[in-house]
């Protein structure tokens, strides 16, 4: 049994906070604005979709110091221990000058009300460190998770282009005491579970996978928070109660990506942006998707476990994992055991769960030599969007005849699910237009969606039609006009 610590403790801007006495259900905004009365950092919708409450989280992982831009209104302060939270107050040097990133924001006239500001200012600063010179993809990609409903964004992407006329990265004082800060993460990091007791609640932070398996065990009523991109929503907008929570973003051996030629294994908390690279190397054609998961900051939060365990119909990556015939690795106590994902849905809220388990890793085959594999997703606004349908095609093609095939869909039914009349009605003819035609009258077998804020049922049904339609006419007309140029570029 680990040793056990009942007090969360991490620096914020230039100070160590340590906290014994907090309910899980405690986001780090409130504590901001609330208990430390840092209000720089604005409330817009407390559901992670407007940037408003953007503050920069730096981790330990792999021993480098990382910084990332979260959202505090959905981030709860249990999953920052051994963390440095900075907020838009730790951009105040003291001889009262602004910020390179502050001074780029005014002198480009990039704020009217100013509420957005902060949360844009932290979302440009995330970007600048890493990246002193972005090009105009990459700062849209850093502020699609930023809303801002009265300057308009040319201003805002003028400043992003500037920064680095005010001042240079090196200079930065969160890069000059990088040192010092990693030295106070690493003397935080001590092994320790965390377990705190508010009230009839209970918090517990495992100290490792296998402490995780236990606490799990003994509480298997327990709610697991990895990235809290969908939990943070059941506190912020149902006031549900989590306790007992035991949070697990920070396991580190939940973050390991393992690649082998033909597949490969991550960690139950990936977040999306830790698997970018490998969706470059590995999966390229599913680039223009990834960045159309959530915005910048919830893909630094959100894992790609979370996204599988929620068992919701709309996630975007049960469809791509299900067409590369993914496993997801269960763990209960010592016990392991793989099902295929399509498998682990089995109706609309029920999964193959046993009480005390949780996601391990999920292990992807990736796409073999002769595989024609592509993924889209359709939803109302391009970013920051949750589909309406989401939906992956792999196909392996032999001389021209489809030999086999899995095509899965998202938000066509209650879970998950494959187009499977769909897939037998391809099998053993030729890829053509006359066979994909043909093809198309059988997602009507497959499927019968519902009507939803998100989109009526005969929409549904007809785009899962027509994205068949695409697939076909990108994988044979390279020529074919089937997306905007912008995501061309992407
Ligand atoms: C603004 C916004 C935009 C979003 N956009 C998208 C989008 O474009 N596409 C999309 O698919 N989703 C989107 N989401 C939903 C969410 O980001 C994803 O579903 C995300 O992958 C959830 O992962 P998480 O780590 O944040 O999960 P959490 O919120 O931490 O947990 C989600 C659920 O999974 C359980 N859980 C988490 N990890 C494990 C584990 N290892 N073992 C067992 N149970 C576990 C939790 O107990 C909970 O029931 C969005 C959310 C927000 C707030
Ligand atoms: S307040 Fe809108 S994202 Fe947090
Ligand atoms: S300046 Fe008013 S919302 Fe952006």
């Amino acid at each position: 049994m680990a040793k056990i610590r009942n007090q969360i403790r991490f620096r914020l801007n230039d100070q160590l906070i340590e906290l014994d006495d907090i309910t899980p259900a405690l986001t780090l905004l409130d504590f901001l604005r609330l208990d430390q009365k840092l209000c720089g950092t604005k409330e817009g919708c407390a559901e992670g979709d407007c940037g408003a409450c953007t503050v920069l989280v730096g981790r330990l992982s792999g021993g480098e110091l990382v910084y990332e831009s979260v959202n505090a209104c959905i981030r709860f302060v249990g999953s920052l221990d051994a963390c440095h939270v900075v907020t838009v107050e730790h951009l105040k040097s003291k001889d009262g000058k602004l910020h390179p990133v502050q001074q780029a924001m005014v002198d480009n006239h990039a704020s009217q009300c100013g509420f957005c500001t902060p949360g844009f200012v932290m979302s440009l600063y995330g970007l600048w460190m890493t990246n002193p010179k972005p090009s105009n993809n990459d700062i849209e990609t850093a502020l699609q998770g930023n809303l801002c409903r009265c300057t308009g964004y040319e201003p805002i992407i003028h400043a992003a282009q500037s920064i680095s006329k005010n001042g240079k990265v090196d200079d930065d004082p969160l890069i000059l005491e990088r040192q010092s800060v990693k030295r106070q993460l690493v003397e935080l990091s001590d092994g320790a579970r965390v377990e705190i007791h508010y009230s009839d609640e209970l918090l517990i932070v495992p100290s490792s996978v296998e402490d995780l398996a236990d606490a799990r065990q003994n509480h298997p009523d327990s709610t697991i928070v990895a990235g809290s991109t969908d939990v943070g929503l059941w506190v912020t907008k149902m006031m549900r109660n989590i306790s007992p929570a035991i949070f697990i973003s920070h396991l580190e051996e939940l973050h390991g990506i393992n690649t082998k030629n033909d597949s490969i294994n991550v960690g139950a908390c990936v977040t999306y942006t830790e698997m970018q690279g490998l969706i470059s190397s590995h999966l390229p054609q599913l680039k223009e998707y990834w960045n159309r998961i959530g915005g910048e900051q919830v893909r630094n939060m959100g894992t790609i476990g979370g996204n599988v365990a929620n068992g919701s119909p709309i996630g975007d990556t049960p469809p791509i994992l299900i067409a590369l015939g993914a496993t997801v690795t269960l763990r209960c106590g010592k016990k392991q055991r793989s099902v295929l994902l399509q498998e682990f849905f089995i109706d609309y809220g029920k999964q193959d769960r046993e009480p005390g388990d949780f996601v391990e890793s999920i292990n992807i085959p990736l796409p073999a030599k002769g595989d024609v594999f592509a993924a889209y997703k359709v939803s109302k606004r391009r970013d920051e969007d949750i589909s309406a349908v989401c939906s992956a095609f792999k196909l392996r093609i032999s001389d021209g005849v489809v030999s086999d095939a899995i095509i899965a869909f998202g938000g066509m039914a209650g879970i998950p699910k494959r187009a499977s009349d769909v897939e037998a009605e391809l099998i053993g003819k030729p890829w053509n237009e006359e066979n994909v035609s043909k093809a198309k009258a059988s997602f009507d077998k497959d499927f019968t969606p519902l009507s939803d804020w998100r989109a009526s049922a005969e929409y549904r049904a007809l785009i899962a039609k027509n994205l068949l339609q695409r697939f076909f006419l990108e994988s044979t007309d390279g020529n074919s006009v089937t997306r905007l140029n912008r995501d061309k570029a992407a």
